[in-house]
């Protein structure tokens, strides 16, 4: 049996395979409870957590409350106030972000039983789930995350992770469109950002959302979920779970491996990481969060840098494991071996178009590879035809 039908909660023990969840399990997570009265339930319990939101209308029985369901409604679609008591209309993106969460945990709230409802819907038994986040500018059809998803159906033994992944939409457009082609999507909202744009490495707007990200990872940890979190830039090309080290307990890949797994000096590159959900990493997670008022301007990857060798980390006892990219590669090291590379990300490019460009090279490449018989797979040596357009230059305008 091949690698293709195994579940990672079976991969990652070396055991035989059991059938994926059946199609009518995974859809059961979006059979539609009555919306409103979770809406109403929302508005009264929900703290201020949440939110921007852009679009036209919303449903005119909330419309009196419109400022407090700006603050509370995710996708609710009301840009401000005034349009907000004119609106008539709930979305299918708000009908669907409440679908299902009425919890079994009282004392959480609307946000976080949403979250738990879609990571309960997507993990392993072990309760893994792999999680990537997307925006509108990288959502349309024929962008990136369509890249994406072909990664996992042309792979060797990735089409069945599929049914553990979680598509987290920063903005509405990403949802509706994650909607439109996958079952496991979540709207995470921020007050007061739109995270829609396409964001400019190191502009504000891409530290905070950056920053958004590593928050969010924790609350899932804290939520008893063990993740593999990867850039949608990142294709899919072989099951990872086999190469991760039993031991480690936070795992992430390398802009620049230095041959050892447990030194520092590695350049860690936070678009892919496999972290355990225990008392360890939940502290790390929150120290590193923390950490970000310490180094003002700096994104978490280089924040990582920093704290990597801090006492603190040893103290808590944190495992960390840099992975080598003989099996997770990108354009910076790429995985020279066919017959090994796991993952492959357009790091080291700036730009969409680029990035856009040399994946789907990447993807031809691996179609060639995988259409050769046996033996040739292993007697020739196969080379990337990336970086092509990739590059570290400044983008003509
Ligand atoms: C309310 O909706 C109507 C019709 O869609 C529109 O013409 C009007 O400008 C809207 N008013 C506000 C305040 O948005
Ligand atoms: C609400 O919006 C949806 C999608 O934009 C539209 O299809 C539907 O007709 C609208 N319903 C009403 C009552 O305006
Ligand atoms: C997928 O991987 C397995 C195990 O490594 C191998 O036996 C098989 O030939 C591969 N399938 C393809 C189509 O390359
Ligand atoms: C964390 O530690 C506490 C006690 O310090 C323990 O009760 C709890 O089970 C631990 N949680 C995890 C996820 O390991
Ligand atoms: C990629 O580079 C080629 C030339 O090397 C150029 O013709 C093409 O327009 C570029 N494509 C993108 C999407 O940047």
């Amino acid at each position: 049996m091949g690698l293709s039908t195994l579940p990672i909660h079976k991969i990652t023990m070396q055991q035989p395979s059991s059938p994926p969840p059946s199609a009518a399990e995974a859809s059961s997570v979006w059979i539609r409870r009555p919306a409103i009265v979770v809406l109403i339930v929302a508005a009264v319990v929900l703290p201020c957590s949440v939110i921007y939101l852009a679009g036209p209308a919303a449903p005119d029985v909330l419309s009196s409350s419109s400022a407090r369901w700006k603050r509370t409604l995710p996708f609710l679609l009301v840009p401000d106030s005034a349009a907000a008591a004119n609106g008539t209309n709930t979305t299918a993106a708000a009908a669907a972000a409440a679908d299902g969460v009425v919890s079994d945990h009282p004392e959480e709230d609307n946000e976080q039983a949403r979250l738990r409802k879609v990571l309960e819907g997507a993990a392993t038994e072990d309760k893994t789930v792999i999680l990537t986040t997307l925006n509108s500018a990288w959502a349309s059809k024929d962008s990136v995350i369509d890249i994406f998803m072909e990664s996992f159906r042309i792979g060797n033994g990735t089409r069945g992770l599929l049914e553990h992944l979680v598509v987290i939409a920063m903005d509405r457009e990403a949802y509706e469109r994650c909607a439109s082609f996958h079952p496991h999507c979540y709207a995470l909202v921020t007050e007061g950002v739109d995270f829609s744009g396409q964001k400019n490495f190191m502009s504000a707007g891409y530290l905070k959302m950056m920053w958004r990200r590593t928050n969010f990872l924790r609350e899932v940890l804290e939520m008893g979920y063990n993740f593999v979190f990867t850039d949608t830039d990142i294709m899919w090309f072989r099951n990872p779970f086999p190469h991760f080290y039993p031991d480690g307990d936070f795992q992430i890949a390398c802009d620049h491996f230095v041959g050892n797994e447990l030194d520092l000096n590695n350049s860690p590159n936070g678009g892919f990481i496999y972290v355990k959900s225990n008392n360890r990493t939940i502290q790390f997670y929150k120290f590193w969060c923390a950490s970000k008022e310490r180094y003002p301007g700096r994104h978490e990857q280089d924040v990582l840098n920093f704290i990597k060798r801090d006492p603190f980390v040893r103290e808590i006892g944190l495992q960390m494991r840099f992975l080598n990219t003989a099996y997770f590669g990108g354009l910076c090291e790429p995985s020279r071996d066919f017959n090994k590379v796991c993952t492959m990300h357009v790091n080291c490019c700036i730009g969409l178009s680029r990035k856009i460009y040399d994946l789907k090279l990447m993807l031809d490449d691996w179609r060639n590879y995988m259409a050769m018989p046996p033996e040739r797979k292993i007697s020739e040596g196969h080379t990337w035809s990336v970086p092509k357009n990739c590059s570290f230059a400044p983008l003509q305008h």
